[in-house]
């Protein structure tokens, strides 16, 4: 398997593994339009960390961002792994490449993220807090507002080795 980030850039191969992650999003958030989903994936704004296997190219799961580089912090929009390959650590996996990814390449230092209740497990493991740490100011009326979820953050660490 491989860990790539990629945005609608007009690359083929780019645009299949995004497609494949708009599948997935779609069978597992089945609380979420579908039209919604394929238009912030397809965004230019939004970026996707995805992890494919090798041997058939097949996007396995991902997570969606928007990262606001004015405010150095990014919002998860999406996250999931496809059924067969939930609970193998892909979901770990993803969340620590991502932290990696936007700490080096966008310069982030928060993830802020609208939790479903039954996520909320999971982002506690990724180390997102319900305690918000950032200034009201430099998020209030960059995200959403979204009810239905739980608001959680994280605070990316400036030096750690998140990638495996
Ligand atoms: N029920 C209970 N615990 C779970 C579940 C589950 N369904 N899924 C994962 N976990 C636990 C694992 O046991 C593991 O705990 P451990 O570290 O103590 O062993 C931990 O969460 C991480 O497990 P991973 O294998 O790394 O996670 P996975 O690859 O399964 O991905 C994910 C987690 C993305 C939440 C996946 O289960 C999924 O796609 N769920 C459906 C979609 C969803 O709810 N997405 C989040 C919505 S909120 C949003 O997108 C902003």
């Amino acid at each position: 398997i491989k860990f790539v980030c990629h945005y609608n850039d007009g690359v083929d191969q780019h645009m299949i593994w995004l497609i494949g992650l708009k599948n997935i999003f779609s069978r597992q958030l089945p609380n979420m339009p579908k039209e919604y989903i394929v238009r912030l994936v397809m965004d230019q704004n939004h970026k996707s960390l995805m992890v494919v296997r090798n041997k058939n190219n097949n996007v396995l799961g991902g997570i969606t961002y928007r990262p606001y580089l004015s405010q150095k912090f990014g919002e998860i929009a999406f996250c999931a792994v496809t059924a067969d390959e939930q609970v193998k650590g892909y979901g770990t996996r993803l969340m620590n490449h991502l932290k990696q990814y936007a700490r080096d390449h966008d310069g982030l230092t928060h993830f802020l993220t609208y939790a479903d209740n039954n996520a909320v497990d999971y982002f506690t493991k990724q180390g997102f807090t319900k305690e918000i740490e950032m200034e009201k100011e430099r998020w209030h009326g960059y995200i959403k507002d979204y009810d239905g979820g739980t608001l959680m953050e994280c605070k990316i660490d400036p030096k750690f080795p998140y990638r495996d």
